[in-house]
């Protein structure tokens, strides 16, 4: 392991399995069907609201956004709302530091995607993670100031509310303001992401979440009043409080204390991107899914392309099953790695990825028994987090919003007098042509850094509509690149096994990303059996703990099942 990695590690491998897939102690059973695999049933049980429905990471923030729905407003006033409630009550991934993506179905048919993905700041370099003395990756792209992107959250949210809401921004963001003015009670999962985070400590937030040099304890409330000005400010003047005046000033104030380089110039310069979401079919059903600077919908649908071609698939479990999709995932990630950037600097190649017959060559090369090969490399530690919500309304209007700060609790930068943390998204630029980042993912040159360029992202909210075009599925995951294969698989756990929205994201997963050329699988993804026949078509495989945190909503008849990732915290609240 490089030391790079080996600080990563220690930043935050106790935030990882303390939040990210580990949260409460949730009592194991054997879930039978799937072969053992380890999860609560009791947390994920699903939830019905025969109105609407919110499901997220956090309790408190679902109830802000069906609290709006109950008021009258629709998915999308409750996604703005439930956004800025992650941002107080999930501070580890929820944001308005941060960036994320939101795909949006309304019923009348229209749809529509915005990203608003952080961009590298104007006086970025290329090579600036790059230690020009010994040629090797710093971590500086991890932790502290200069491992920022200028933060897209609040500009996208209000965006978003604007074009698809109908309430005023200060009515959607009540919910958050009261979470951080009343404050909320502190919740284990909190507690041990503090206790295992190394990075927060060393900045300026250290007081707060760290009172007497301990994090906060479970029971406690928890006030954040320098977080609850600062919203009433972005509540009061939209995004023009977020990125100019004594916000921006802050959050400028902090960069140049810490030798960090995101100026007023930046912030002013900052905008979302309306996009047009990647439209592409499977057996019949349509998928809405994000496009660049997402990788999420090109790389699915590739995956999905692939997959179609093979008629019916195995059954979930067997080794045949495991094989194709594994397989169909190595090929997609192969060319998200290597083609894929910010679409305003790189020529993306959408039409020929997302095209059928490119799939069928692709689906052609696959051995039905035996691995390809792709060279290998050491896998790289793992921060997390970032965070999947879905909202639905009465009318049937869906938002399928991913958001992140990249690792949990982002740079570890928080601003003081504004209360939040910023993002550490620059880590997800190629950092150096060839070396892994945090996720081992090895890119290349269409996502290296250059100023105003914003880094590729695998968030992958999406939407699947049913044979009749109506929804059936809202569901997106955090997780790095684990984010697309889980993603992909609750989709193909629901299409073509047939397995109920809770069956779906209950089942034990797999994870290939093409490098490291390792096939990561739950506990209970296939059998000992099954493991030994991977093995002998010429898998490496690598037994795993949780690989991802989704939650997704479904249609039934007379409303809509949530269901909350069961590897981890938070709720679906109906309405
Ligand atoms: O945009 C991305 O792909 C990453 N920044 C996402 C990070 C993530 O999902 C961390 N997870 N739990």
């Amino acid at each position: 392991m490089s030391s790079r990695f080996t600080r990563l590690a220690l930043v935050v491998l106790a935030a990882v399995s303390a939040s990210c897939h580990h949260g409460g102690t949730p009592q194991t059973v054997d879930i039978g069907t799937y072969l053992g695999g380890q999860v609560s049933l009791a947390e994920a049980t699903p939830v019905f609201g025969a109105h609407g429905m919110v499901s997220s990471n956090s309790e408190p923030a679902s109830a802000a956004g069906a609290e709006i729905l109950q008021a009258g407003g629709n998915a999308v006033d409750a996604a703005v709302a439930t956004g800025f409630a992650l941002a107080v009550t999930y501070p580890y991934a929820g944001n308005i530091g941060g960036g994320g993506f939101m795909n949006i179905h309304m019923a009348d048919g229209r749809n529509a995607a915005i990203d608003y993905r952080e961009v590298a700041p104007l006086a970025a370099t290329r090579d600036m993670f790059v230690d020009p003395a010994t040629g090797k990756l710093t971590d500086k792209s991890v932790i502290g100031h200069l491992a920022s992107g200028v933060p897209g959250a609040v500009a996208g949210m209000a965006e978003a509310l604007a074009k698809y809401g109908t309430m005023p921004l200060s009515a959607v963001m009540a919910p958050a303001i009261r979470l951080a003015k009343e404050g909320f009670i502190v919740d284990s999962a909190l507690f041990r992401s503090l206790r295992g985070n190394r990075a927060v400590p060393q900045f300026a937030g250290k007081a707060l979440f760290y009172p007497g040099g301990e994090p906060l304890q479970p029971g406690t409330r928890f006030v954040q009043a320098e977080l609850a000005r600062t919203l009433e400010i972005i509540a009061a003047k939209g995004p023009a409080g977020f990125y100019s005046g004594e916000v921006a000033e802050a959050l400028v104030e902090e960069q140049v204390r810490g030798g960090g380089i995101i100026t007023m110039e930046d912030l002013r310069r900052y905008k979302p991107e309306w996009r047009t979401p990647i439209r592409s079919t499977y057996r019949g059903y349509t998928l809405l899914t994000m496009p660049p600077a997402s990788s999420g919908g090109i790389t699915m649908t590739e995956t999905l392309n692939i997959l179609e071609t093979f008629g019916p698939l195995p059954r979930y479990g067997s080794a045949a099953y495991s094989h194709l999709l594994t397989e169909a995932f190595r090929r997609a990630f192969i060319d998200r790695n290597a083609k894929l950037g910010d679409p305003a600097f790189v020529k993306v190649p959408l039409e020929q990825l997302t095209s059928k017959t490119y799939a069928s060559q692709l689906a052609a090369s696959i051995d039905r028994n035996k691995a390809t090969k792709t060279p290998a490399f050491k896998v790289a530690s793992e921060p997390e987090h970032t965070t999947h919500y879905s909202t639905a309304d009465s009318k049937g209007n869906v938002v399928s919003t991913t958001t992140t700060l990249n690792g949990g609790f982002g740079s570890g930068v928080w601003v003081p007098k504004a209360g939040f943390f910023l993002n550490n998204e620059m880590d997800d630029f190629t950092a150096q042509p060839g070396s892994p980042n945090m996720y081992g993912l090895v890119q290349g040159e269409a996502n290296a850094i250059v100023p105003g360029k914003r880094m590729l992202s695998a968030m992958s909210p999406t939407i699947v509509l049913d044979k009749d075009g109506k929804v059936l599925l809202v569901v997106g995951a955090a997780g790095g690149p684990r984010i697309i294969t889980a993603t992909t698989e609750v989709i193909l756990n629901v299409i073509e096994h047939q397995m109920s929205l809770a069956d779906a994201m209950r089942a034990p997963r797999l994870h290939h990303q093409s490098l490291p050329d390792t096939l990561r699988y739950e506990a209970g993804a296939f059998s000992d059996a099954v493991a030994d026949s991977l093995r002998a078509m010429g898998h490496v495989l690598l037994r795993t703990s949780g690989l991802a945190n989704a939650n997704g909503i479904m249609r039934v008849s007379g409303g809509w099942i949530g269901v909350r990732e069961p590897r981890s915290m938070g709720a679906s609240v109906g309405h």
